[in-house]
């Protein structure tokens, strides 16, 4: 039997429509939840993200303002820019969307922040208290893959996990929370990586299969135990001079080869992606109930 898809967008909805009353309780006290996004440079990747960020903020009342910084911008610009969101009462929420130009160190920028406005949680403080066990904010993609597997009854308690792909954004924080003593997580965690010397003997053994190592089609049947859960992360272009955009979206995972091994599977797009802007307007809003001590 094929597996299960596993509606993002929908998930994604309920988590909306929550906040939406969170964000009607705010409006009664005079607060409007507001976030900066921040775009240096032209990767077209990025001002899709932000794009869509923006349209989501937009539609559920969240303020919102994209900066868009030319790719010369320096580090100092940069850092006036986000001590000038800092200071602003209207803005709860600060987001540098990654990647910078090359000449700017993504982490100086990322230590400029208000921890308490730091909605991607990204701040080595966050990431501080989240390894701790008691995080201000969760990491977006990792906080939104959580939540899925929880909407849909898959929780990861007790089950082994394996992680494919170690970066700062999903894999690494993803595999801290899974194995935190928490509703919804507890699982036993593998995390694979280049320095792995059996990757498709690990991922077979999972339960849960969560592909976020940005390499197209990586994830084949034969890595798939029968029955898993697979969380596909990846959002890849491959070009294709047939398509009017010159390329299509791929996941990390062959999505039609593993169909009928996996139970569930996220597609892509239309999984996690959802996902991940759900819990940036989730982390908005808390940051706007942190500043208004609600
Ligand atoms: N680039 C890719 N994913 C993300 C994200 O979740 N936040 C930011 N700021 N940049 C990203």
């Amino acid at each position: 039997m094929p597996a299960k898809l596993i509606d993002g967008k929908a998930i994604a909805k309920d988590v909306k429509n929550e906040l939406k009353k969170q964000i009607a309780e705010l409006d009664k006290k005079g607060i409007r939840p507001g976030l900066a996004a921040v775009l240096v440079g032209d990767d077209p990747a990025s001002h899709v993200y932000v794009r869509n960020k923006e349209r989501a903020c937009k539609k559920i009342g969240v303020y919102s303002e994209v900066i868009k910084k030319p790719a010369e911008t320096t580090a100092e610009e940069l850092s006036e820019l986000i001590a000038d969101l800092n200071n602003r009462s209207d803005i709860h929420g600060i987001l540098i969307q990654s990647p910078l130009p090359s000449h700017i160190n993504e982490m100086d920028m990322i230590l400029k922040v208000d921890p308490l406005k730091d909605v991607d949680g990204f701040h080595p403080l966050n990431a501080g208290h989240m390894m701790l066990g008691s995080p201000i904010f969760l990491p977006c993609t990792p906080f939104g893959i959580i939540r899925m597997l929880d909407a849909i009854g898959a929780s990861p308690r007790g089950k082994k996990v394996v992680i494919l792909g170690r970066g700062n954004i999903v894999g690494k924080p993803l595999a801290v929370i899974l194995m935190q003593k928490w509703e919804g997580c507890n699982a036993t965690v593998t995390v694979c990586h280049t320095g792995t010397a059996d990757i498709i003997g690990e991922a077979k053994q999972a339960d849960i299969l969560i592909a976020a190592m940005g390499r197209p089609k990586f994830v084949t049947a034969e890595m798939v135990k029968e029955g898993a859960t697979i969380i596909d992360v990846g959002v890849n272009r491959v070009e294709d001079p047939k398509s009017a955009k010159g390329y299509y979206l791929c996941g990390d995972v062959d999505f039609d080869a593993c169909l009928e091994k996996a139970s569930a599977i996220t597609p892509v797009p239309g999984g996690v992606g959802p996902m991940t802007i759900a819990m940036l307007l989730y982390n908005t809003v808390r940051a706007a109930r942190i500043s208004s001590s609600i």
